[in-house]
């Protein structure tokens, strides 16, 4: 497949119809695949960039990727919030090289010219200096802009193309996976808590998304942590607030709730169980379940404190009490950043439970991380020979719900929220 993505047709990648969704190898492994979902996909949809808490000053910056290019979150004087490709005007050279930092302007590293928190160029060093540009030297405006930026609850998103729909249709029914993880916070709000975890693993970038929401992997990919949890009993926060998580009680916990595919191929597991609300409301955090519930609303309120897990398409995975963000490098290379969160105003030993839990499962010594990564890897493996085209992506298909709204909704273990993803990405990959 040399001509790029030129000789691409993405719709002979799904094999979709009623009894089949099928997904073909080279999705995940082609080059001229990969290229094109960067100008198809990553330059035609909201791409989460950071959040506001990351940047609360102006002259606060952090840096990020839409797709495989670089760019600059700041905050301006005026506090107004920009997402300028961090790639200077002149020669090229990427601008900002730490992840995060705060300046008064941004100085090119290579020949010194300067731009300010806007993007504005604002310098051209030795301008006149003997050999210097001409008095009429037209000189670029500044740094580009990425043309479309907002927010959604201090989430940060921008999208390259003008003409994209506007955020709040983007997300449709995806809020509410945002609405009901941050309202666990008495104040609506998370705080990012210090430095992220960043890991790269073997594998393509859509592996992460489908994983995410995936009830059906747990049991088995992470049977040694569910082993040891039977065994000692120990609860760790979203993976059992229930004591001594056996097989048989974990299955039943992964296998409630419901499943969706939602529109723009964002995707969610909803209330999956967890302890149920009257427990909570006797238990050690009383006060803050019985603060949440006034908040909420019962009916909201069994919701709010549920286990869920989303993703946002492309690159935004709400999991736990994290915000986890993924940047595809090549087919076979993707990068991955967890942010863990207070939840601002709920209790200290709260927040800390949480923390220490994530530490157990996803943290550079976590079971949970290590189980997935090394999945992923084995799952690039597996796709590198071509005896073997298809993979079978059909569980639930026959009990998917079609909603009015565009959303699918299936049961609890269905594929549904893997076929999300790929419903979108044919759409996108199919426009030219
Ligand atoms: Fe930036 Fe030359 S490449 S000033
Ligand atoms: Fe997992």
């Amino acid at each position: 497949h040399g001509g790029g993505e030129a000789g691409l047709d993405p719709s002979s990648l799904i094999w979709q119809d009623e009894r089949h969704f099928r997904v073909h190898t080279r999705a995940y492994t082609d080059q001229a695949v990969f290229d094109a979902e960067m100008a198809r996909v990553f330059s035609k949809v909201w791409v989460y960039v950071g959040h506001e808490s990351e940047i609360p000053n102006p002259g606060d910056f952090k840096t990020a990727y839409i797709g495989t290019q670089p760019v600059i979150v700041s905050r301006a004087d005026d506090g107004s919030v920009h997402v300028l490709v961090n790639r200077c005007v002149h020669r090229g050279a990427v601008i900002a090289r730490e992840t995060r930092g705060t300046v008064r302007d941004f100085t090119c590293p290579y020949h010194g010219w300067v731009f300010g928190l806007d993007g504005r160029l604002l310098a051209v060093s030795e301008r006149n200096d003997s050999g210097g540009y001409a008095p009429d030297f037209d000189a670029p405006e500044g740094l580009h802009r990425v043309p479309k930026v907002d927010a959604y609850r201090g989430l940060i998103f921008a999208n390259l193309d003008p003409d994209a729909v506007d955020l709040d249709t983007y997300l449709g029914r995806a809020k509410k996976t945002i609405d009901r993880k941050f309202g666990r916070s008495p104040a609506g709000r998370i705080a990012l808590r210090g430095k992220p975890f960043v890991m790269r693993y073997q594998g393509n970038w859509k592996f992460q998304i489908e994983n995410i929401v995936d009830a059906y992997h747990f049991l088995h990919t992470h049977k040694g942590f569910v082993a040891l949890q039977a065994k000692y009993g120990e609860s760790t926060g979203d993976y059992g607030a229930h004591k001594g998580g056996s097989a048989k009680a974990m299955r039943q916990i992964r296998f409630k709730g419901s499943s969706w595919a939602l529109r723009h191929g964002h995707a969610q597991l909803e209330n999956s169980g967890t302890a149920d609300p009257e427990a909570l409301l006797n238990g050690p955090h009383r006060a803050y379940y019985e603060a949440l519930r006034d908040i909420h609303g019962e009916e909201e309120f069994a919701f709010v404190v549920g286990r869920m897990s989303g993703t946002i398409f492309p690159n935004l995975g709400l999991i736990h009490q994290q915000i986890r963000t993924w940047r595809p490098i090549a087919p076979d290379l993707t990068e991955v950043t967890i942010y863990l969160y207070d939840l601002v105003d709920a209790p200290r030993e709260f927040n800390e439970g949480w923390m220490r839990s994530q530490e157990r499962f996803y943290g550079p010594a976590g079971h949970g991380m290590a189980d997935d990564v090394d999945i992923f890897a084995r799952n690039q493996q597996g796709l590198a020979g071509s005896a073997v085209e298809w993979l079978v992506l059909e569980r639930g298909l026959q009990t998917d719900e079609k909603l009015a709204s565009g959303d699918i909704k299936g049961l609890p273990a269905s594929e549904a929220p893997q076929r999300a993803l790929w419903l979108a990405w044919k759409q996108l990959m199919a426009r030219r």
